[in-house]
C-alpha cells in the first residue's frame, strides 16, 4: 500500500511512519518542519524519519505548495497542523487557521481533484477539544461540539470541511485524539514539561489546580487506531474517538510520574489556560465496534517509557554537546 503521512516530522506522525515502514508499506512522508511549534525538534525527527526503509521524505507546506503529487496514494494520513490550546490565543489564532484549516481545505481539494477511482482514502486528525469539557459521562461522537479555544474551533472547521469532502465523494474518517503521550511527545505538552523540570531539579509547572482530568492515551495505541482506521471500510465522514476509556487527574498522573522518576518533586502552580477543558473523557464504544480497538497501555507503564526516552535524549544531547566541544 502507498501511504502519505502529513505531519511526519511531528510526534504522532513520526510514530505512524515508523509503524508503516516496519510493516513494509511504501510511505511518502510530508512535512514543513519550519511550521512546527518546535522547529529544531521537528528537523531532527525529520532526518530520522527520512532514513527509514521504504520512506521518501518530501518537504511541502500544505497551506501554499502544489499538492497534486502529494496525494497520489491509496491512503493519506493527515496529521500536519498546529496543535495546542494554549498557543492558539492571540497571534496563534491565525496560525491555527493557516496550518489547520487552510492546509486541510487544500489537501482535501487536491484529493477530490483526482479522477474518481484514484482518490485516496483520507484519515484526518481531530481532537477531543472539539467537545469542550466532558460532564458526568464520557463524550460520545454524536455529542454536541463545544469548542472553547481558537485551536478547538479550528478543529471543528477541519471536521466540517472533512464532512463536506465526504459528501463530495471522498472516503474520509475523522479521528478525535485525546491527550497523547509517550516517547517523542511534543515539548510544549504537560508530561514532557514535567519530566524535563524534574530531571533538572526544578518544580513542575502545572496550569490550574491539578484537578483537571484527561483520557491520557499512549502514542502506540494512537498509532494502532490510526492504522486500523486507514484499513477499515467505514462510512465516509465518520468521527471516531481515539482515547483511553479512563480519565485521570493531573494530580494523580503527577504522583505516578514522581514514583517512576524516583525523585522528590515540587509543584509550581500556574494560572489556568483559557479554553482548557476541565475534563476530557472518551467513550470508546464506536472505536471498539468499528475498529476493534481499545487503548491497552496503562498510564504508569506508558509514563515510564516516556521518562526513559527523555532521559535518553538528554544524554544524547549532552554527548553531542560534549563531542562538539572536543572537536
Ligand atoms: N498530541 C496530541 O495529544 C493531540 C491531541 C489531539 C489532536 N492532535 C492532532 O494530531 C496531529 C498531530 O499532533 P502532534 O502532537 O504530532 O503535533 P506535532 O506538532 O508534533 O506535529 C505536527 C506536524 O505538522 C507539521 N506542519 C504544521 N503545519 C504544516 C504545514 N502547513 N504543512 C506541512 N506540515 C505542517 C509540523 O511541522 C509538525 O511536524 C495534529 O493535527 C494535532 O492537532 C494531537
Amino acid at each position: 500500500m502507498r501511504v502519505v503521512v502529513t505531519g511526519a516530522a511531528g510526534f504522532i506522525g513520526s510514530h505512524v511512519v515508523d509503524a508503516l515502514s516496519g510493516a513494509g508499506h511504501e510511505v511518502l512522508a510530508v512535512d514543513a518542519p519550519a511550521r512546527s511549534l518546535a522547529p529544531d525538534v521537528a528537523r531532527r525527527t525529520w532526518a530520522e524519519v527520512a532514513a527509514r526503509p521504504g520512506v521518501v521524505a518530501a518537504e511541502a507546506d500544505l497551506a501554499v505548495d502544489e499538492l497534486d503529487a502529494v496525494v497520489a496514494a491509496d491512503v493519506v494520513v493527515h496529521l500536519a497542523g498546529r496543535p495546542g490550546v494554549r498557543d492558539s490565543w492571540g497571534a496563534g489564532e491565525a496560525i491555527a487557521e493557516r496550518d489547520n484549516v487552510r492546509a486541510t481545505r487544500r489537501l482535501l481539494a487536491a484529493c477530490l481533484d483526482r479522477p474518481a477511482g484514484q482518490r485516496p482514502k483520507v484519515v484526518v486528525a481531530s481532537s477531543s477539544s472539539v467537545y469542550g469539557s466532558a460532564g458526568r459521562r464520557p463524550n460520545r461522537e454524536d455529542d454536541r461540539l463545544n469548542p472553547a479555544s481558537p485551536y478547538a474551533a479550528s478543529k471543528v472547521e477541519v471536521e466540517r470541511l472533512t464532512g463536506l469532502a465526504a459528501g463530495a465523494g471522498l472516503r474520509t474518517v475523522l479521528l478525535r485524539y485525546f491527550s497523547v503521550y509517550g516517547p517523542r511527545q511534543r515539548p510544549d505538552m504537560a508530561f514532557h514539561r514535567f519530566v524535563e523540570a524534574a530531571l533538572h531539579g526544578r518544580p513542575l509547572p502545572v496550569f490550574g489546580d491539578g484537578r483537571n482530568s484527561r483520557s491520557f492515551t499512549h502514542v502506540r495505541d494512537v498509532v494502532a487506531a490510526t492504522l486500523a482506521a486507514a484499513a477499515e471500510d467505514l462510512e465516509p465522514g465518520i468521527a471516531v474517538n481515539v482515547g483511553h476509556r479512563e480519565h485521570v487527574t493531573v494530580r494523580d498522573a503527577i504522583a505516578l510520574l514522581t514514583r517512576a522518576l524516583g525523585v522528590r518533586t515540587e509543584i509550581r502552580w500556574e494560572t489556568p489556560v483559557a479554553g482548557d477543558a476541565t475534563r476530557t473523557w472518551a467513550d470508546t464504544t464506536r472505536a471498539e465496534e468499528l475498529l476493534g480497538w481499545t487503548a491497552t497501555t496503562g498510564l504508569a507503564g506508558g509514563l515510564a517509557e516516556q521518562i526513559a526516552w527523555q532521559r535518553g535524549s538528554r544524554t544524547g544531547d549532552r554527548a553531542m554537546a560534549e563531542g562538539a566541544g572536543v572537536g
